[in-house]
């Protein structure tokens, strides 16, 4: 009897702290916490009781940091207690990047160089020169091919343009050794795909420079990189596929991976499939108040679990990044269906234990092949196995307000997931839910 009574205790105390949430500034930012749960008392969804600035955040794909820094921004990240970024390892997947063309190259070596001149000669097609991900791509080429160049400790990741003569002080001619013979490499040409209107990543202005470039180079022109499959697909469809240049990008979008037995050169899994299930994980264990690393490294009650070779948690920067994969004509055949959840963590959670709940999301460009092709499908069949009704908003890829415009209203949802359009962006969005 008295047992029940405590417990009825604790459980209005609990009630009580959660409805209050308003005055809770400083939560803890630790990960293993319990947070409170984002519900009205009742246990309904739409929680007007939970201010807007208290409910579960994860930014994603983009990590908010200082575009010409890439120092992290730590507020944002902590913006409160429930605040995660999901990415992925961005470096080893750059490495992974560069040692794929590196292993082609090898593997070529007796038909790579196409006008026999000695030398290996690639462009470049980079996705945002302020974007972590497109920075570490361009120094995973250039460090595996040998043509990246160091300052202060770091390679220099600045588009070259056009390199024909190799003074460029942005990369240097790389020397390669393949079978006891020396090969120069030369990184021709490099370029910021952005369109006039300001978007990033953009594949169309990649299938035009790709034009450009044969046009400088032609046979000159040995491989085609590119930091992500979207503008390699532009290439190769434009050119490399009809005059069998290798073109490697990143992502493994379902077209790409398609591609690799039409040619294409390869691509790298960000296991977007880890990514997606991690997006709206921590959501929902954020909503049902329980240890953030349910489902994660911990099973949950449906069985669900990640093992440690597909992600890792960094506590100090409240990021989890799913780790990458290289995808090549030896094992494309797994790696064809890209909107397929990842089998360990497929599992439907139950709705008693788990009840629906509201999330509102952005995509930050609509147009982005990645976002759009792979990840959002993938978050699509996550909403569902997590109970969660989640509203999709699609941006123009170049303007922040063209998003934020469209969350009018913060206090309909329990819990927000972010891609911001520019990585210095966050304050535009944390001001909208702490008003
Ligand atoms: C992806 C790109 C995408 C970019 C958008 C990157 O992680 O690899 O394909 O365009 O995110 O932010
Ligand atoms: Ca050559």
């Amino acid at each position: 009897m008295k047992k029940a009574l405590a417990l009825v205790l604790a459980l209005v105390m609990v009630l009580g702290l959660a409805a209050c949430g308003g005055g809770n500034e400083t939560q803890q930012p630790s990960g293993g916490g319990t947070p409170a749960p984002a519900t009205t008392p009742d246990g309904n969804s739409g929680g007007g009781e939970v201010a807007n600035k208290d409910k579960p955040l994860v930014w994603f794909n983009r990590q908010p940091s200082n575009s010409s820094t890439g120092e992290l921004d730590m507020d944002a990240l902590n913006f409160n207690g429930s605040t995660y970024y999901v990415g992925f390892d961005a470096n080893q997947g750059a490495e992974l990047q560069g040692q794929m063309i590196l292993d082609y190259i090898t593997a070529h070596i007796d038909e790579i160089d196409r006008n026999g001149d000695g030398i290996i000669g690639y462009v470049l097609a980079i996705g945002d020169i302020g974007h972590n991900d497109s920075i570490a791509r361009t120094r995973g080429v250039r460090k595996a091919l040998d043509t990246a160049v160091e300052e202060g400790g770091v390679i220099k990741s600045d588009a070259v343009g056009v390199n024909a003569d190799g003074s460029a002080t942005a990369v240097k001619d790389g020397k390669l050794t393949i079978n006891g013979k020396e090969y120069t490499v030369r990184e021709l040409a490099s370029q910021e795909m952005k369109n006039s209107a300001g978007a990033t990543w953009d594949a169309a202005t990649a299938g035009n420079t790709i034009g450009t470039w044969v046009s400088t180079f032609g046979d000159q022109i040995d491989i085609v990189a590119s930091n992500n499959d979207g503008m390699g697909m532009a290439m190769f469809n434009a050119w490399s596929k009809e005059n069998n240049v290798p073109t490697f990008g990143y992502d493994a979008n379902a077209d790409a991976v398609a591609a690799i037995a039409e040619g294409y050169g390869g691509t790298i899994s960000q296991h977007a499939d880890v990514q997606a299930y991690l997006t709206l994980r921590v959501l929902r264990n954020a909503l049902d108040g329980v240890d953030i690393d349910t489902g994660i490294g911990t099973a949950d009650d449906a069985g669900n679990v990640l093992s440690a070779d597909v992600f890792k948690y960094v506590e100090s920067e409240r990021s989890y990044y799913a780790l990458n994969v290289a995808v090549t004509a030896d094992n494309y055949n797994d790696f064809l269906d890209a909107t397929k959840p990842y089998a360990p963590v497929a599992n439907q959670l139950d709705t008693s234990a788990h009840p629906t709940k509201n999330v509102w999301l952005n995509i930050y460009n609509s147009a982005d092949n990645f976002l759009s092709a792979t990840y959002q499908p993938l978050l699509q069949n996550y909403d569902d196995l997590l109970n969660l009704n989640v509203e999709y908003i699609g941006g123009d890829g170049q303007t922040e307000a063209n998003i934020t415009n469209r969350l009018g209203n913060p206090s309909q949802y329990d819990a927000f997931a972010i891609n911001m359009v520019k990585t210095d962006n966050s304050a535009s969005y944390t001001a909208l839910l702490n008003q």
